[in-house]
């Protein structure tokens, strides 16, 4: 059953987190971040304590505002946000040229609104590898009732010690999820070792683009907020993404910012001069009404002690994409389609 109610927000709050433990984690979190003093080796160090809490603390706000899939989308005019996200993932399995019976890998897989897209579109059979114990027990909840649980499933795992063997899946992507791992190449050659050679791995990255200026401390300010907004230890330069696919070994078959030529930005549902009844939850306005709605659900301590913080740093993450989204120095669709040569041992 899909969880998008009031009080489904509430009680997932937290993930698998005591709830008396959500306002501490909620305080932890926030250290490992600039805006409190953190320091970006210390993200990396502690990077899955770090995301581990973000996403038992967000969750349940993402299932309420996304749904199933937690990921943005190049949109065309007229396209719901809805259908301009399964868009994005049929894209995705026809770059990767899936295969009826094939076996699939989607690294760092949410609660599986991907997978199961991914996998009904293309008669696959998708392992969806998560390192969150809460978002995968949404997901097998969510399989079950989509009847994909035969032929799908999750395992918990770090992307960058995964527990498969070499040359194990016939293709393998990442939607919006490698840029939490601390290092991209350690992460790539993971997924090199488990894809079998001639085969191919596809994502969608989120990274800041060349427009991007470090030494401009409002561009600072902006990638900073993404990064506590989204459980981030660093985001890196498309060209960094590249070149560390390249040092693992994969050859780059093709490669495009999809923000670039999308006819409607992809952060239109999140920008204050946007009004949509159908993605209404994620604009400025649904947004001030869950925030109000969450500090009466607290109150009365229906939601956890904390919830409340949850809301603001999510609040910094849409104020930060929506502004590195217009100034073109961000990009959550760098996509790039890569192969393992077919020569490859490893
Ligand atoms: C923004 S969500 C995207 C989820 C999914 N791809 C989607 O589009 O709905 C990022 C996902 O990456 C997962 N993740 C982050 N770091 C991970 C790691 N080290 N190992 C495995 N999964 C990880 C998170 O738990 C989360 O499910």
């Amino acid at each position: 059953m899909s969880k998008t109610g009031a009080l489904d927000l509430a009680s997932g709050l937290g993930g698998k987190l005591e709830k008396n433990d959500v306002l501490s984690a909620v305080e932890k979190y926030e250290k490992y971040h600039v805006c409190y003093g953190g320091e970006e080796e210390e993200r990396k160090a502690n990077y899955t304590d770090m995301v581990n809490k973000y996403y038992d603390l967000v969750t349940s706000f993402y299932e309420f505002g996304w749904g199933e899939s937690f990921h943005f989308a190049p949109r065309w005019k007229g396209e719901s946000l809805r259908e301009s996200i399964k868009r994005h993932e049929h894209f995705l399995a026809l770059q990767l040229d899936l295969k009826p019976g094939y076996k699939v890998l989607d690294v760092g897989c949410g609660i599986g609104g991907p997978l199961r897209e991914i996998a009904r579109f293309s008669y696959t059979s998708v392992t969806g590898l998560n390192n969150n114990e809460y978002q995968i027990s949404r997901g097998k909840e969510l399989n079950r009732v989509a009847k994909v649980d035969k032929t799908c499933d999750f395992v918990k795992a770090d992307f960058m010690k995964m527990p498969f063997p070499d040359n194990s899946f016939d293709a393998v992507y990442a939607i919006e999820a490698t840029c939490h791992a601390p290092d991209a190449y350690g992460c790539y050659k993971e997924i090199y070792r488990v894809l079998k050679p001639g085969q191919h791995f596809a994502a969608y990255e989120w990274c800041m683009t060349d427009a991007f200026d470090p030494n401009n401390q409002e561009h600072q300010k902006i990638k900073a907020e993404i990064e506590i907004g989204d459980g981030l230890p660093d985001i890196r330069l498309t060209g960094k993404c590249l070149e560390a696919l390249k040092q693992a070994g994969f050859e780059v078959v093709w490669e495009k910012d999809l923000a670039v030529n999308s006819p409607l930005p992809w952060y239109l549902p999140l920008d204050k001069s946007h009004f949509s009844l159908s993605s209404f939850r994620l604009t400025a306005l649904g947004r001030f009404i869950t925030k109000n709605m969450v500090k009466v659900l607290e109150f009365i301590r229906l939601a956890p002690k904390g919830s409340q913080r949850v809301q603001d740093f999510l609040e910094k993450a849409a104020e930060g994409l929506v502004e590195g989204g217009k100034k073109e120095i961000f990009t959550p669709m760098y996509f790039f389609l890569a192969r393992k040569p077919l020569s490859a041992t490893e």
